[in-house]
């Protein structure tokens, strides 16, 4: 299966079936994600954790005891680093059949810090549950994707745009690039937001997709930006699905200084 594809299969799984992870299948994931660099160089610690060992739970998962959870210093910048990186072993783990969810907020966090032994000055800002997704979900978890819309995406031309904000993007006009922009249409963010908005500048020099946050109200209190690692999601799909087009993105941080629609500020970039 190939990168975009992986990206439009994958769905939060909250049900699981009530068989216990292989141990040789959690050991492929940490191995895999403790490899895995970011853009920002920013280092971060993944453990396996045990639900029943460590007292660790979360009201929307049911069906299995295994859990990854990463942590790292409280930096500039750790968001999207975890995003990112999180984001690389979401995937990975979705290739081998193993469902997972992103949880920021509904879990015992208290007990979770502990089995992760968060010190001052770190953050665990997600943990994710592994196992094997059951045929049926629970009706928990049937609500709680209507609740957020979970199976649906803004349209193209609300979150890409060409050359500036005031030129929505349309699927011509995106041509070679739209794969690229369909993974981050596609990508997973909290409550189903989806704040990221990428202007796509093409000149002599190349191309270039600039990314950007649209901040939704009450998901950032000045010291912590959760929409931030929904950023790091969105450029890890989007650097995934260039070089699976045979493109060569590297990044940048270098704002192009555009006029920006309210609570849209930059991110960051890629030159493909
Ligand atoms: C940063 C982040 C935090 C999230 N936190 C939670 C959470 O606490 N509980 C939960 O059930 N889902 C959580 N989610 C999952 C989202 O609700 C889900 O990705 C979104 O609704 C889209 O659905 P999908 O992943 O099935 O495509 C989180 C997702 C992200 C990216």
């Amino acid at each position: 299966m190939g990168i975009l594809e992986t990206i439009k299969s994958r769905r939060s799984v909250r049900t699981f079936e009530e068989l216990p992870l292989r141990p040789e299948d959690a050991k492929k994931i940490l191995e895999f994600v403790i490899r895995v660099e970011n853009p920002y160089d920013i280092p971060i610690t993944w453990k396996l954790l045990d639900a029943k060992k460590d007292g660790l739970s979360s009201p929307v998962v049911v069906g299995t005891d295994t859990f990854i959870a990463g942590k790292m210093s409280r930096v500039p910048h750790a968001e999207e680093a975890f995003g990112y990186t999180f984001e690389k072993a979401v995937l990975f783990a979705e290739e081998l059949g193993i469902g997972t969810t992103w949880i920021a907020g509904t879990m015992n966090r208290d007990a979770f810090e502990k089995a992760m032994d968060v010190s001052e000055g770190e953050v665990m800002p997600c943990v994710s549950p592994l196992g094997y997704p059951a045929k049926k979900m629970s009706l928990r978890e049937s609500m709680m994707r209507k609740g957020v819309k979970a199976d649906s995406r803004l349209p193209l031309g609300e979150i890409s745009f060409e050359g500036s904000f005031d030129k929505p993007m349309t699927e011509d006009a995106a041509g070679e690039e739209f794969n690229l922009i369909e993974a981050v249409r596609y990508a997973p963010s909290a409550v189903n937001k989806q704040p990221w908005r990428v202007v796509l500048c093409r000149d002599a020099d190349g191309c270039r997709a600039h990314f950007y946050e649209k901040k939704s109200r009450g998901y950032n209190d000045g010291k912590w930006d959760i929409q931030k690692i929904d950023m790091g999601i969105a450029l890890c799909h989007f650097e995934l699905a260039a070089k699976e087009a045979g493109r060569n993105p590297s990044f940048e941080i270098s704002d192009p200084g555009f006029i920006t629609p309210n609570d849209t500020s930059y991110v960051a970039s890629f030159r493909i």
